[in-house]
Formats: C-alpha cells, structure tokens, sequence
C-alpha cells in the first residue's frame, strides 16, 4: 500500500498533511510513503526531513498512491493525476460545494472529509475541527493583541497605571475555549457569550464572566451532537440587545460562532461596531462562513472610524508547523481504522460509523446522504 502526501496548490494553504513523525509511523505499518516536492516547506518540513523519515520525495508521488492526503480538497486539475479509485482524504469543506464534490465523483475516487468526522470518544483523536480550532481559537487573541495599540495586562508602574484590556468572546466552542485561556494568560477581563448552556460552567472555569439570554430557548440550543441550533428571531434580538450594552464597553471582541452546515449567524451589526472606542479591535474566526460581523472582509484588516474588524481565514495556518503536527496525527488515527495490519493492505470497511460519516464519494456517484445532488 502507499500513501501520498500531495503539496497544496493553494498558496495561502501553508499546512501539510503529514510530517516526519506520521512518515516514520506509516512505515512501520509497512505503508509506502511518497512526497510532492515542498510539500511541507510552509510548515518548516523540508523534503529530506520527509526522505530521512523514509518517504520517497517526488514529483509523481500521487499518480499509482492509494491514498492520497491533503489538508484542502483537491480540485479537478489535481484529481486528475489520482489513481482511479485511490481515496483522498482532506478537509473537504463540503457544504455549499455541491459541484466540486461532483467533479471528485466524475474523477473515481473515493473522498473523504475530516471534518465530518463524528464526535465520539473512539474518533477524538481524528478530530480535525477541534485540532484545528484550537489553534485558530489561540491565533486570534494573538492577531488581536498585535491589533491592539494597547498592552493586556494590568500594569501599576511609577509613571502609572495600564489597564486591563477587556476581551469578549462570543461563541464559546473549542476555538472560544481557547481564545479565553489565551486572553486570561495575557492578562485580560475576559466575559463570553455563547446560546449553549453547558458552556456557562466552562466559562467560569476558566476564570471569565458569561453573559447570555438564558430563557427556555437557550436551555434548548444544543442539539444531540453538541451543536448548536439556528436561534429564532425573537431570541437573536435579545441576544442582541443584550450584547449591544456590552460591546460598547470592550476594548476586544473575538467572534467564533458557527452554525454547522449553515452560514455563521450575525452577532455584531455596524452600529455595535460604531459604538466601541477608537483604538478596540474585532476579530472574526468565523470569516469564511460569511462572518459574525457586519462589514468584516475576507484576508483584511478594516477600519471603521478608528476600530479595526480583522477579518483573517484559515488562522490556523498562521500557527502552520503545530496546525499540521495535529492535522497529520488526525489523519495517521484514522487511516489506521482503515488499514488491515496483518495483510499490509488497505482494508475500508464501509459500514463503520466513522467511514460512513465522512465519505463522500464512491464508484463515480456521491454516496453521502447530506449532499445528494438535488432532483
Ligand atoms: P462550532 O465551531 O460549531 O461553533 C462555535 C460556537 O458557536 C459553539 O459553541 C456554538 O454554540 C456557538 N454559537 C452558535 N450560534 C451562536 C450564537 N447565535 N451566539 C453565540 N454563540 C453561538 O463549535 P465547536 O467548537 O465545534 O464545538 C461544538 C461542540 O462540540 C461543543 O459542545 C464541544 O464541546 C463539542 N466537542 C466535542 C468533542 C468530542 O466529543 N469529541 C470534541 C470537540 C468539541
């Protein structure tokens, strides 16, 4: 069996699907490795770190692979170079992609996304959301505090006092988590928001003060999976309300919330934007679903009358040498559930939970439920 590590096409994607420690542990599954030149330069892996894992360093390294792996889905020009048949695995992003899922279908290859991947105790160690999360969660205090033309912590000198930079999280998932930790190890007053109420105690765990409309909708907003639901009108002008009187007084607001598989809901307008002092800075994870803040732009800084709404994808990727090291230790569990140790061979076994939750197509037809092409 072999598995190829494809270089991403994407310029602005610098993380990699593998590095030297997952090259050394395929190899001793008795798997092949094969490497795209500079695939993992981005990350700081050069090719011969790859070659000293063991791994052949080439430029067909995808063309007889059975695997290939990616951080990004590859795109027609790419998958034309695939195996028929070969499995890719990558972070897929499925959602509203429906014609670029067809064309993965129309190539024969059988693709799989990492972030369908199901939240269960066996499939925590392969989830990418989390892994990925995290990082971005941690980035974006950083981007904020470099942003911020003021320092986070308290500082009593003899030429006086600095205050506390006050940080408010909204949407406390794996990235807000994160970004709260982050913000309190700088030094900051730190409150957060979010609709599920098994965040309240994780909040205050972490030493930050929650703050939310908690009416019989909020006890309500988690779904089975640990999502949260689209929240009603009525309960989004409360929240919004509510937020409006504290945004006001923020020097930093960190937007994180997401909706799966629908656009990120509108938590900051432009009149809660006006309403904070030059000098305070917004930023948005929640970007490439369409944003949390009003008039945030994809890639850029924008500035509305002297407050600054940061608008940077892929946050994990600024972190790109940890974001990969756990993308790789994803992606090395689960192609381990998909390998038969004892016959070296590939081994999908197409009924388990994890597979059927993640792939998407096979045989030339898209096989998953939630993106069957509409009649
Ligand atoms: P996410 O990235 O889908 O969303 C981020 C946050 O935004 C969520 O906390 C969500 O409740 C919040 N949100 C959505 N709409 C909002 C609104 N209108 N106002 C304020 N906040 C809003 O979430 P993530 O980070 O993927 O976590 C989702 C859940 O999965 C959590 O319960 C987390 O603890 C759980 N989880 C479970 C894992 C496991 O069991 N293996 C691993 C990681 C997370």
């Amino acid at each position: 069996m072999k598995i190829a590590i494809a270089r991403e096409v994407d310029g602005s994607e610098p993380r990699v699907a593998a590095t030297p420690d997952t090259v050394k542990k395929f190899k001793s599954l008795g798997i092949d490795v094969a490497v795209e030149p500079g695939a993992g330069i981005k990350s700081g892996v050069l090719d011969a770190d790859y070659e000293a894992a063991g791994a052949v360093v080439s430029a067909d390294a995808v063309k007889d692979a059975d695997i290939v792996i990616k951080v990004k889905r590859p795109d027609v020009s790419e998958v034309a170079k695939y195996r028929k048949g070969a499995l890719v695995i990558a972070i897929m992003d499925p959602y509203g992609n429906e014609a670029a899922l067809k064309a993965l279908a129309d190539a024969g290859v059988s693709a799989f996304a990492m972030e369908l991947m199901p939240r269960i105790t066996r499939a925590q160690v392969m989830d990418v959301l989390s892994s990925q999360a995290n990082l971005a969660g941690y980035r974006a205090v950083v981007e904020a505090a470099e942003a911020f033309g003021r320092a986070f912590p308290m500082m009593m000198t003899a030429a006086g006092t600095v205050p506390a930079a006050k940080v408010f999280v909204m949407g406390v998932g794996v990235a807000g988590l994160q970004a709260i930790a982050t913000a309190r190890r700088l030094g900051a007053v730190v409150t957060a928001t979010d609709v599920r109420p098994a965040t309240k105690e994780q909040v205050e765990s972490l030493g930050a003060k929650f703050l939310a409309v908690e009416d019989e909708e909020f006890k309500n907003a988690q779904t089975a999976g640990g999502y949260a639901k689209e929240m009603s009108k009525e309960y989004q002008a409360k929240q919004a309300a509510l937020t409006a009187e504290h945004i006001k007084k923020q020097d930093i607001v960190i937007t994180t919330a997401l909706i799966p598989g629908r656009p990120a809901p509108k938590l900051v307008s432009a009149d809660m934007v006006s309403s904070m002092k030059p000098g305070s800075v917004l930023v948005d994870l929640a970007v490439e679903r369409g944003g949390n803040v009003e008039g945030v732009k994809s890639g850029e800084v924008v500035e509305v009358n002297g407050v600054k709404i940061v608008g940077f994808p892929n946050l994990a990727g600024k972190v790109a040498a940890s974001a990969s090291s756990l993308y790789a230790r994803n992606l090395l569990s689960f192609i381990e559930t998909l390998y038969d140790k004892a016959a070296k061979s590939l081994a999908v076994k197409w009924d388990d939970e994890l597979v059927k939750a993640t792939a998407l197509t096979k045989d030339g037809a898209v096989i998953h439920p939630n993106f069957q092409p509409k009649a």
